[in-house]
């Protein structure tokens, strides 16, 4: 189960996640606003811009240097829990895992 809130505050739980499916794809399969995806996945347009619940950022992780670029592009809504969701991948261990949708810049 993922928990996301979107961007007018609405809080979506989905439990058909797919292990290997990006988190942007499963928010996308859902119409969750606030996910865009322009790039559709590519980690270039920062349009899938998530915050990591902050009891879930150690399981998730810290970005790569790629997406720490993209994230920097958002410095004016980066958080220190900010992540692209089409960077996360999903797997058993993210069983539980909540998100909020980051506003469009
Ligand atoms: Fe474009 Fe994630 S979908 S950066």
């Amino acid at each position: 189960c993922v928990t996301l809130t979107d961007i007018e505050g609405s809080v979506v739980e989905i439990r058909d996640g797919a292990e290997g499916e990006t988190l942007m794809e499963l928010a996308r399969r859902h119409d969750v606003k606030g996910i865009i995806a322009e790039c559709g996945g590519a980690c270039s347009c920062a349009t899938c811009h998530v915050y990591i619940d902050a009891a879930w950022s150690a399981a998730v992780g810290a970005p790569d240097p790629v997406e720490e670029d993209m994230l920097d592009m958002v410095e004016d809504i980066r958080r220190p829990t900010s992540r692209l969701s089409c960077q996360i991948t999903l797997h058993p261990g993210l069983d539980g895992l909540a998100v909020e949708v980051a506003p469009e810049l």
